[in-house]
């Protein structure tokens, strides 16, 4: 490994540590098609417990994990999202194409979206109009910042729906930072969802994999889905014991990628270039308010200088912590966001 090269870009860049692969290398498989993986069993009923489901289902990735929750649980042909959510932005219309249901996406703030919100977007019953079948939150929220969505507002929403008869399935690819950041445990945000995914790739350093939770009768049918969309695997034990090792290992450990978040934000936050919102979880989000240049100027001179991270607009920049950076890389990120913005200043 490189260790002068700082990447920022996301928390989906590590690799898997040697004692996750010494774990990998000795999982017991068998095919899981016909369930007969132990390995993928355990960690899917690890997971469902984790989550207070009754039942689990290890997943390729966290898209097939959302689309399989959609297809699966969307009561209607149109499902409510919001207006950032990764199912909307990054998913390539795959409600629209593989399940013939149109996403709606609602504008929230922060990524939150409260009752009030999702209300208006719902439908009247009448015949020329498509039914709302499934409400979509994603906690924390990607493109917000990896922002909370309290557990007090989605337990408001799942209420609501619930009394309209609107399932509500949870994109909780990052729902662990979440829950290490505000002490609240995993199940009582998965409370307010039928349908929960979380990721493994995503924070907690395993290579692939993420699972889809929720009842017995919802995760039979999530079998089925999921063999239709091609994501049915056979020794996938392999895998799974790379997720069951982030899980036991790497979840506790998020708070350190929370406090380098906020170490890095209060250091950009002293340069004048910038304005920086105050990171809940392990996403800094940072819009360079100087107009002598643009983020992607700023992040391809980063990039030279050995720190990577996405520019996300003209002005938008987005750096993300993760387990392969310690202490002395956020110092050295720093450093040479200093050294860039004067070099650009001065250009
Ligand atoms: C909130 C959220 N949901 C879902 C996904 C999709 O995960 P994958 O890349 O494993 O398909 C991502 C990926 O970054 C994500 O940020």
């Amino acid at each position: 490994m490189n260790r002068e090269y700082v990447d920022l870009r996301s928390d989906t860049v590590t690799r898997p540590s040697a004692a996750m692969r010494a774990e990998m290398a000795r999982a017991e498989v068998g095919d899981d098609v016909y369930r007969e993986d132990p390995t993928v069993n355990r960690l899917q009923e690890v997971v469902a417990e984790l989550l207070a489901k009754e039942a689990g289902l290890f997943m390729p990735s966290g898209t097939m994990s959302n689309q399989v929750a959609v297809r699966a649980a969307c009561r209607g042909g149109e499902a409510i999202c919001e207006a950032d959510a990764h199912t909307f932005h990054y998913e390539m219309a795959a409600a629209a194409a593989r399940s013939g249901i149109q996403l709606v996406p609602v504008a929230g703030t922060r990524g939150v979206l409260t009752w009030a919100d999702v209300e208006g977007a719902i439908r009247p019953v009448a015949d020329y109009f498509p039914r709302t079948g499934l409400i979509c939150l994603e906690n924390t929220h990607n493109r917000a910042g990896g922002t909370i969505f309290p557990v007090d507002v989605m337990a408001d929403v799942a209420v609501k729906a619930r009394a309209r008869g609107i399932p509500v399935h949870l994109d909780g690819a990052r729902l662990w930072n979440a829950s290490v950041a505000t002490g609240t445990p995993l199940a009582a945000y998965a409370a307010s969802a039928d349908s929960v995914s979380v990721c493994f790739s995503k924070g907690l350093g395993a290579p692939v994999g993420s699972c889809l939770c929720g009842s017995r009768e919802f995760v039979e049918e999530a079998i089925m889905v999921r063999r239709s969309f091609g994501g049915a695997m056979r020794q996938a034990g392999i895998l799974a014991a790379a997720a069951l090792y982030a899980v036991e290992h790497n979840v506790e450990r998020l708070g350190d990628d929370h406090r380098r978040a906020r170490t890095l934000a209060e250091g950009l936050a002293d340069i004048p270039a910038f304005s920086v919102d105050v990171p809940e979880t392990n996403i800094v989000m940072v819009d360079v308010t100087d107009d002598a240049f643009t983020a992607p100027a700023l992040a391809g001179l980063l990039e030279k200088e050995g720190v990577s991270l996405h520019a996300l607009g003209p002005r938008r920049l987005r750096a993300v912590t993760h387990l392969e950076l310690d202490d002395a890389d956020i110092e050295r990120a720093l450093n040479a966001f200093e050294g860039a913005v004067a070099r650009l200043r001065s250009s």
